[in-house]
């Protein structure tokens, strides 16, 4: 296994390109909603090999609910398929999953799922996993704002904003990667990332495979983080 020094401590993942990389092959865009869900899977079994501590990923952001009710269904029969696996990665590796995004408007059933996998892990500490659903990073600032507002403060501070947000139990994203070479955030953790070092490699999501994320590992070593100072 190879050594790598200086891991960050959160990676916070835009999985993009499933629908293009079915559509490459002539398949349903399902077809790439079900690869990517083996990414993932790979992707948290290199967060265990190197150590990291936090992995967020994008899985349904509030703008998505612009797609065909088919492929919305799609996707949450996927992420209910597994999470609710009997051998599935988390029990078996110390994983703690969370979520952030508002899970209302999902269907009961993958709530149910959602709610049982965050109790059965929640006091699991080698990795959490996060999963953004119907989130958004506007969304997320204006429910913690309103939250400080019923308080009946005055005046709000930056930690104040930090705290209420769904992402206060974590670190802020040390490194973001965004796959299938489109370079935007698409209204994903849009206070939390001031200081993230971003990566957009070219890979689709359902190919992106342990030496893809070794090589944003590396990269990110070799960025040099000043947050604004000299070094
Ligand atoms: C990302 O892949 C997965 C979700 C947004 C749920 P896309 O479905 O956006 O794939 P492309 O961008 O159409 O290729
Ligand atoms: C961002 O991807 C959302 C997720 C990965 C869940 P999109 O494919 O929805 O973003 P845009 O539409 O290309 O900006
Ligand atoms: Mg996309």
């Amino acid at each position: 296994m190879e050594k790598l020094k200086k891991v960050p401590s959160h990676v916070a993942i835009i999985m993009d390109g499933n629908g293009r990389w079915a559509t490459k092959r002539g398949l349903p865009r399902n077809f790439g909603h079900r690869e990517g869900v083996k990414a993932i899977e790979r992707t948290i079994y290199a967060c265990l090999k190197y150590g990291i501590k936090y992995c967020t990923f994008f899985a349904f952001s509030t703008e998505n609910w612009k797609r065909s009710k088919e492929e919305i269904h799609g996707i949450f029969n996927l992420l209910r398929e597994y999470i609710d696996k009997d051998d599935n990665i988390f029990t078996k590796n110390n994983v703690k999953v969370t979520s952030i995004g508002v899970l209302d408007p999902f269907p009961e059933d993958l709530k149910k799922s959602l709610i049982n996998i965050k109790e059965k892990t929640i006091n699991f500490d080698r990795l959490n996993v996060c999963f953004a659903l119907n989130y958004g990073g506007r969304d997320d600032i204006t429910r913690a704002i309103n939250k400080i507002i019923e308080q009946d403060v005055k005046r709000v501070t930056e930690k104040d904003i930090l705290n209420m947000l769904d992402t206060r139990s974590m670190p802020e994203p040390d490194l973001i990667i965004r796959t299938s070479g489109e370079m935007r955030i698409s209204n994903f953790l849009l206070y939390q990332m001031a200081y993230s070092e971003l990566y957009f490699p070219k890979v689709l999501w359902p190919d992106f495979n342990e030496k893809h994320f070794i090589k944003a590992l590396k990269n990110y070593q070799k960025r040099n983080r000043r947050y604004g100072g000299i070094t």
